[in-house]
């Protein structure tokens, strides 16, 4: 088991009604507000006049329209003016992980007088941002708990992955009767994210048992409530349930410990979504099968046939590469079954941009690193890639 230093700061409020703790969340942190929030879900569903009401002591600025897959140049920057200039003390994301990581971006920038893209790069240490306080309207990306923000750059198709500490928001008001009227397909994307989150934390060597048991337990509910949250999109236990999975999903407690995977499938699906565009959880749920298919071999087949009957059910008697093979087969049926698009043409991708992609990928995202569970190098990335289409 390897040494690990942990810490998430965040405070987590969940449950129906818990946004009636608002004010004194907020309030804690300042009088000026930058409200920021997506392409108007909250207006459609009345979250965004209650929480004005519940503001009603504040002084308000609002950020609207932030875009998934938030983008720099536009909310990035734009969040960043509104900021300084009327001196803003605490930011309050309502939305999803666009929303909530935009404002992450922004908290950063509003306290540094350079650019912010040079603190997204990490060109230079972050050393501060405005407190960030989010109310959660759909389960997915985990960044209500995490310190990441990931930010797209249009015009040179970046999609980059920005950690840092101060990233964490002070407070997450998680109330999944917000997630209601999510989408079928978001709803799915959101699921096969957070499948996601938890696989790239489990496949790496070497793991523990305290470790394989959460991803286990976690996948586990996401596969069940799933289903469940699609034909009764108000069925609270279900949203509740997968929310919860969601939330603990991101921030590295399920691999505390354990070997590095490098987070491969993540590495790619952010060229997949900074090249073209498509939503996050569909491009991962496209790549992971295709990923585990190609990396399955003599020194990886066993931890892929434990991931089969520990969680994908794959009945026991056969070898480990049948078994392997079963779960991948498993995880896709998975996904097809939740509605999700299983191949790149279909999310509008062809063959055009895939030498290019693999190229990015394989200089930007660090792959290839002799010490992870499966290094890749530029040549299997394309390969996954085209495999894939
Ligand atoms: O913009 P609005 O109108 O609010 O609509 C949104 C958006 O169109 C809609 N939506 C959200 N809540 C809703 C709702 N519609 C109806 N009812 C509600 N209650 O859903 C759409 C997608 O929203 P978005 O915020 O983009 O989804 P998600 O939470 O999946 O976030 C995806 C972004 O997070 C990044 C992804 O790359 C992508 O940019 N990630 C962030 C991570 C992190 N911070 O740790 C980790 C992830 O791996 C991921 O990379
Ligand atoms: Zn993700």
């Amino acid at each position: 088991m390897n040494n690990f230093d942990f810490c998430t700061p965040t405070r987590v409020i969940f449950g129906k009604g818990v946004i009636s703790e608002l004010p004194e969340a907020l309030g804690a942190l300042g009088k000026k507000v930058l409200l920021t929030y997506g392409g108007g879900s909250i207006k459609k569903t009345g979250l965004y006049e209650k929480i004005i009401g519940l503001l009603k002591d504040f002084e308000v600025y609002e950020l609207s329209g932030i875009e998934p897959n938030p983008k720099y140049s536009t909310s990035v920057v734009d969040g960043v003016r509104i900021c300084k200039e009327n001196k803003i003390e605490v930011i309050l994301a309502v939305g999803g992980g666009s929303v909530l990581d935009c404002s992450k971006a922004i908290a950063a920038g509003a306290v540094y007088d350079g650019e912010t893209w040079d603190l997204i790069t990490g060109k230079v240490p972050t050393k501060g941002a405005l407190p960030i306080v989010d109310v959660l309207t759909i389960a997915a990306t985990g960044s209500e708990y995490d310190c990441g923000a990931v930010i797209s750059r249009t015009e040179t198709n970046d999609k980059t992955a920005y950690l840092d500490s101060y990233l964490f928001p002070v407070c997450s008001i998680l109330d999944p009767t917000y997630t209601f009227t999510v989408s079928k397909k978001q709803t799915a994307a959101g699921v096969a994210d957070a499948m996601s989150h938890v696989m790239e934390q489990y496949f790496g060597n070497p793991s523990t048992i305290l470790n394989d048991g959460m991803c286990a337990a976690a996948i586990k509910s996401l596969m069940i409530n799933a289903p469940v949250a699609l034909k009764e999109p108000d069925n609270y236990d279900a949203r509740a349930q997968i929310m919860f999975v969601c939330t603990l999903a991101c921030n590295g407690i399920f691999s505390l410990g354990n070997g590095l995977s490098g987070w491969p499938c993540h590495g790619m699906e952010h060229a997949l979504s900074g090249f073209y565009d498509i939503t996050h959880g569909e491009g991962l749920a496209i790549l992971t099968p295709r990923w585990l298919k190609h990396i399955l071999c003599d020194k990886t087949v066993k931890r892929i046939a434990q991931f089969g009957t520990e969680i994908m059910g794959v009945k026991s008697g056969l070898s480990d590469y049948e078994t392997a093979t079963q779960a991948i087969r498993k995880l896709y049926d998975f996904f097809v079954s939740i509605g999700i698009p299983m191949s790149l043409k279909e999310v509008g991708i062809d063959e055009k941009r895939i030498d290019e992609m693999a190229h990015h990928i394989a200089i930007n995202e660090g792959l290839d690193d002799p010490s992870l569970f499966a290094p890749l190098s530029e040549q299997d990335i394309k390969e996954i890639l085209i495999a894939s289409l």
